[in-house]
């Protein structure tokens, strides 16, 4: 049980810490004298200081060191432009970075993989030197997704790890841990902090029965997300056991739980099982699957006697295959009753795209059931009535259903092969089949459906389904048809049944990795230069953050008093600015671009106390920040909710800002404030909120002896009239004000190792 086993065939720094974490349990289990979940072992058994953390679940804050961090493009580049600017000479945990956001699918795989090089070529060339400089791996893009490159390559059972995107979770089909944060989460990994999760409750999900017929494990996520709704698992971990477990593929519980975001669920994971096992093998990775064995008693299953804080039963042997959507993953059909409640509902009938593949459902099984049905449709002389669209997961899966012969049944069915990338899953469609505006039906087997996700019509009515499902629809191009109980017309006008789908979980011969696209470190890294080029639009360096000049700020005007709700998506809008992710200068000029400024009650007009002026928000900012005048926000309520986007906190930092002051935070969005230097504060009493002007000036004071649990004190000078006091509270502890005294947590980390 001591022996050194690398966590994947690719890195030889990384190892498998089951004793480690096997101790850390067992400190965990003697304090707290009761059996764990096996998704609370990984938790704990990852623990900073399992002598001394509190615990329990729902309510404190674990600090957590992870093994690894998994990152896509879209997401990387600013938290490797952050990492960067911290000086270190490489990441302290084991990266990987993943080409597979930012290719749009237009006329198929190969074509738009060349297209896309040349387009985002200076990010690739970014993120290819940056990862080659700092030690991490990189997947070049055509690759294929993240979470299905993590599973085959990365996950491992008993793991604890992170990646910057939402579906990170798919991981927990091979009984890891994998859970999706934003950008500063990784940072801190990357740079050797402890990561913080507030300790998740477990949902028990008891799997009794066996699947038939139509059926598949996407039939539980979709069925689970209709009892739960899309809320039902915030602030929880999924946790399935029960002997239904051990009656499908690695592969199926890896879709299961990548389509656990959808219920809002923390991560959702199956504990190490058999199938778990083969599919290491069929991997390479037999010694993982020999090393995991030693420890599936104590450390890779749920004690006996566990208890969860609540539990959902679902009966294999009934459930039926689904449709979920439109608009929302959790709006769950069976398909016994599609027929009359699409028609009630008005939603179109006819099915013009059926996509499948993504990170979601790509895998052999899922291409080989999905290619049984179209065989079987063209044994009776049928082909797509639907547009038909096929995303495999990764380049593995490409290449191996290429040989087997998947590929050229789908292309002979008149299916589009599209690249190895997220494509129309993430919006990523240059899709010509109808305009925008125009009324209409698609159905993936993807995992998100809301409002145009897909194609960017807010018409588009999108459902999600099982790839078999999604075949049956692109064969009959009727939402109404039920592949269970309607006939089809064979090209003679008989009518068949078709036949239910067959797969095989693995292939026979073996994975075809196909083409080599995996860039390791190089050994060497001094040499490597990161390339930036500095007139970009897309990518700028950062500059680390200037330290705090050791005074109490004064006379400071308000940039704006935002009024009512104000969420990251306010604070930094998404969409078109997605392309600047990687460039603050840009970037910032969406700040508070959404807010309602209370004065005016508009978006985006607020007023230089100067100059009476009135003009955008970050214009604003900037005019400020270029005269040396430090500025603050007032907010309201709950102020940050939303997504974790660190550039919500990097924005106003960039753009001059001081102190956020609100009524209350999000809580992620005010920790990545302090992470960036700025001081979010909360009125003591909620009624000074109203008592400010957007006129007024603000001084903060007492940061002489600013101090955990000390509140600080906000002077208010009005335009007329006296000063006045009001206390601020505020929730930094000793760490926190150190990073605010740096300047930000990577001053201080940097500081730290200069020492
Ligand atoms: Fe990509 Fe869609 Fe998955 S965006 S990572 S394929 S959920």
């Amino acid at each position: 049980r001591d022996s050194k086993v690398h966590q994947n065939l690719l890195e030889d720094h990384s190892f498998i810490n089951y004793a480690n974490n096997l101790k850390n349990v067992d400190i965990v289990k003697k304090r707290l004298g009761r059996p764990l979940t096996y998704a609370e072992k990984i938790l704990y058994g990852h623990l900073d200081k399992p002598h001394e953390q509190e615990i329990e679940r729902g309510v404190s804050y674990l600090k957590l060191r992870p093994d690894r961090v998994a990152c896509q493009d879209a997401t990387a580049q600013m938290a490797i432009l952050q990492f960067m600017s911290a000086n270190l000479p490489e990441v302290a945990k084991p990266l990987t970075v993943h080409c597979d956001h930012l290719i749009q699918a237009q006329v198929g795989g190969e074509k738009d993989l060349a297209r896309a090089k040349s387009l985002n070529k200076e990010v690739y060339d970014f993120l290819a030197t940056a990862t080659a400089k700092y030690n991490m791996g990189f997947w070049k893009p055509g690759s294929g997704i993240i979470h299905q490159i993590v599973l085959e390559n990365y996950a491992f059972p008993g793991a604890l790890i992170i990646g910057t995107d939402s579906h990170t979770p798919n991981a927990g089909g091979l009984g890891q841990l994998a859970i999706g944060v934003g950008g500063a989460d990784a940072v801190d990994v990357m740079s050797d902090l402890a990561w913080e999760l507030k300790a998740p409750k477990i949902l028990g999900v008891k799997l009794t029965g066996r699947m038939s017929g139509w059926a598949s494990p996407k039939d539980i996520i979709l069925k689970l997300a209709g009892i739960t709704t899309v809320k039902g698992g915030t602030g929880k971990i999924v946790e399935y056991f029960g002997e239904g477990v051990d009656t499908f593929s690695a592969t199926g519980m890896g879709t299961i739980c990548n389509m656990g975001a959808e219920i809002g669920a923390t991560t959702s994971v199956f504990p190490f099982n058999k199938s778990m096992v083969e599919y290491l093998d069929a991997t390479r990775r037999g010694k993982i699957a020999e090393f995991a064995q030693l420890y599936k008693n104590d450390l890779l299953s749920a004690d006996e006697g566990s208890e969860y804080d609540e539990v959902i039963e679902i009966n294999l042997s009934d459930l039926e295959p689904y449709v979920n959507g439109p608009f929302t993953p959790d709006l769950a059909t069976p398909i016994s009753k599609m027929k009359e409640v699409a028609v009630e509902n008005k939603w179109p009938l006819e099915v013009k795209v059926g996509l499948i593949g993504s990170c979601t459902n790509s895998s052999y099984e899922d291409m080989t059931r999905a290619a049984s049905i179209v065989k079987d449709a063209a044994a009776h002389g049928l082909k797509a009535k639907s547009m038909f669209t096929v995303t495999p997961g990764s380049e593995q899966v490409r290449a191996t259903i290429a040989r087997d012969g998947q590929l050229e049944t789908f292309d002979e069915f008149g299916g589009v092969v599209l690249a190895n990338a997220c494509g129309p899953c993430i919006g990523q469609w240059d899709r010509q089949d109808i305009k925008k505006g125009d009324k209409n039906t698609i159905v993936s087997s993807f995992n998100r459906n809301f409002t145009s996700r897909n194609d960017g019509n807010p018409e588009t009515h999108s459902f999600v389904a099982s790839p078999d499902l999604v075949v049956a629809f692109a064969i009959a191009g009727d939402l109404r048809f039920n592949p269970l109980t309607d006939k089809l017309k064979d090209k003679d006008g008989n009518e068949f049944l078709l036949k239910p789908p067959t797969g095989i979980g693995l292939p026979p011969k073996g994975y075809d990795q196909g083409e080599n696209t995996y860039q390791a470190p190089p050994k060497d890294r001094h040499q490597v230069e990161v390339k930036i080029s500095p007139t970009s639009e897309r990518l700028q360096v950062l500059k680390p953050f200037p330290p705090w000049d050791g005074k109490d700020a004064k006379n400071m005007p308000i940039l704006i008093k935002a009024f009512g709700k104000t969420t990251t998506d306010h604070i930094s809008m998404a969409g078109p600015w997605l392309k600047y992710r990687g460039h603050l200068e840009n970037i910032s000029n969406n700040y508070m671009i959404g807010a309602i400024n209370a004065e005016n009650k508009k978006a985006n007009s607020v007023r230089n106390v100067y100059t009476g002026e009135y003009k955008g928000v970050p214009d604003t900012a900037r005019d400020y920040r270029d005269n040396g005048i430090k500025w603050v926000v007032i907010g309201d309520e709950n102020f940050g909710e939303g997504s974790s986007r660190e550039h919500a906190a990097l924005e106003p930092r960039f753009l001059g800002g001081f102190a956020i002051i609100t009524k209350s935070f999000a809580r992620i969005h005010e920790t990545n404030l302090k992470k960036q230097g700025l001081l979010p504060l909360n009125f003591k009493n909620t009624a000074d909120y109203n008592r400010i002007n957007p006129t007024d000036k603000i001084d903060i004071l007492g940061l002489t002896t600013f101090a955990p649990g000390k509140d600080l004190t906000m002077r208010v000078h009005p335009v007329e009239g006296k000063p006045w006091d009001a206390p601020l509270t505020h929730t930094f502890n000793a760490e926190q004000i150190e990073w605010f005294k740096a300047g930000s947590a990577l001053n201080k980390i940097k500081q730290d190792k200069a020492k």
